[in-house]
């Protein structure tokens, strides 16, 4: 048995990462005397004007992304406030950091500080008293493996081609367990490569940011009938055996002088894209639209909850940024029925989890997210366990640091054996 003595943090380090676009990113080395925890800041393309700012150096040196200044931060002004803290008391030591930073939005520490930093400690603690990060975060009861949502076709700021929606997105949630899903996502990931090929030619099949394809193609139905052929042809059914999903991360193609969005080169009117959504989900069974407007349309996010909210989970991330004060406003306007959840849009553990509990309070679906620039890091795999969140957005399966939170998910499915629960369908079934 861990004593108290075993969770006082003696040292608190912080040392250059490269991200997955080879950016200069955060990581945080947190000791105590009974454990060791690392945590990597994750970067975001497509982000919210309402996240929390990382801290960049600016200047010529990594295109101005260099992190000196945060790892001087975490070196200088939290390690000597740390150090002697209990690692289990998450909500003090994130408080800490916020009154250090005093900011409304981590513009001082740097929400790649505080973030790494968060995830860190939480690690640490849990390696102190020697229990997995899942269960020391979660307790006994997580043991709910999420449906995977995983983003095989790759557009708007994540790839060199002329799609629109950022994410097009096949979901196994017919499988009877976490592993046969990801067996049959590869399959259907193979048999997509297939049909690509033969269709747009090999060099449709490079990659982009999130593992996804990136083809040259010009039209979201072109995307979707792809993942559609793909499930057929690797002998699935979409509807029963895979869901679709789209993450149209809007924001990145309103025009705001026009108050109108440029998709496959039209401009649409909100009322004329909602049209276009219901139109797509009927057609191709998609059971999951992540952004469709903007971040400061709260009225047509109401409009397409209440249109199509009981087949669809429609999600706010630009929406909410994982910040309560968002959030609330959503859930007042019932604006959607789920919230993604990502730790560096706000910056800490503990004011992620606080938002967590106030979606599932007001029956807001939380879905736990990488960013498009992630790393190593799996920590979002134990997240998605420990909160019974049901859903985890982290890419195509390709590249390692999409496969280090699925391979993390196998993982904790087989340490928990027969109690282990496969999300499945279950988030879709209102
Ligand atoms: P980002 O994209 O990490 O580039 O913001 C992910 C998303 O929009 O969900
Ligand atoms: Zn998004």
């Amino acid at each position: 048995m861990a004593g108290d003595e075993d969770f006082i943090i003696s040292y608190v380090h912080g040392v250059l990462a490269l991200d997955s676009r080879g950016n200069p990113t955060v990581k945080v080395i947190v000791k105590t005397k009974g454990g060791v925890g690392v945590g990597i800041a994750p970067s975001g393309a497509s982000k919210s004007t309402k996240e929390a700012i990382e801290k960049r150096d600016g200047g010529r040196g990594w295109g101005g992304m260099g992190v000196g200044q945060a790892l001087s931060n975490v070196n200088t002004l939290l390690s000597p406030r740390l150090i002697g803290l209990d690692s289990r008391r998450q909500a003090l030591i994130d408080g800490v950091m916020i009154e250090i930073d005093g900011t409304p939005n981590k513009s001082r520490l740097g929400g790649n500080v505080t973030t790494a930093t968060s995830i860190a400690v939480a690690k640490a603690a849990a390696a102190s008293s020697g229990v997995e990060l899942y269960e020391y975060l979660g307790g006994p009861g997580a043991k709910v493996l999420p449906t995977p949502l995983m983003n095989v076709i790759n557009g708007g700021v994540h790839a060199g081609n002329d799609l629109a929606f950022q994410e097009f997105i096949m979901i196994p949630a017919g499988a009877a367990s976490f592993a046969e899903a990801m067996r049959m996502a590869v399959e259907v990931y193979k048999s997509l490569k297939s049909y690509l090929t033969d269709k747009y030619g090999k060099t449709s099949t490079n990659v982009g940011d999130e593992g996804g394809y990136a083809p040259p193609m010009k039209e979201v139905r072109e995307a979707l009938e792809a993942l559609r052929a793909a499930i057929k042809s690797a002998g699935y059914e979409l509807g029963s055996d895979f869901l679709l999903g789209l993450d149209a991360a809007s924001s990145e193609f309103y025009d705001p002088e026009k108050k109108a969005y440029r998709v496959d080169g039209k401009l649409y009117e909100p009322g004329e894209l909602l049209e276009l959504y219901s139109q797509l989900v009927d057609e191709f069974s998609i059971a999951y639209l992540e952004d469709p407007f903007h971040e400061d349309d709260l009225q047509h996010f109401t409009e397409i909850t209440a249109k199509l909210g009981s087949r669809v989970l429609i999600v706010g991330d630009d929406l909410y940024a994982t910040n309560v004060k968002y959030l609330k406003r959503g859930i007042e306007a019932k604006a959607t029925n789920g919230a993604l959840v990502k730790v560096n849009q706000v910056g800490t553990l503990t004011e992620t989890l606080d938002y967590v509990r106030m979606a599932r309070n007001a029956g807001v679906r939380p879905v736990i997210s990488h960013r498009s620039g992630d790393t190593e890091d799996p920590f979002i795999a134990d997240l998605a366990v420990a909160v019974g969140a049901g859903l985890i957005k982290t890419g195509a399966p390709a590249r390692s640091e999409r496969l280090a939170k699925y391979n993390r998910l196998l993982e904790i499915e087989d340490s928990l054996g027969p109690l282990a629960v496969y999300a499945g369908k279950e988030p879709f079934t209102r």
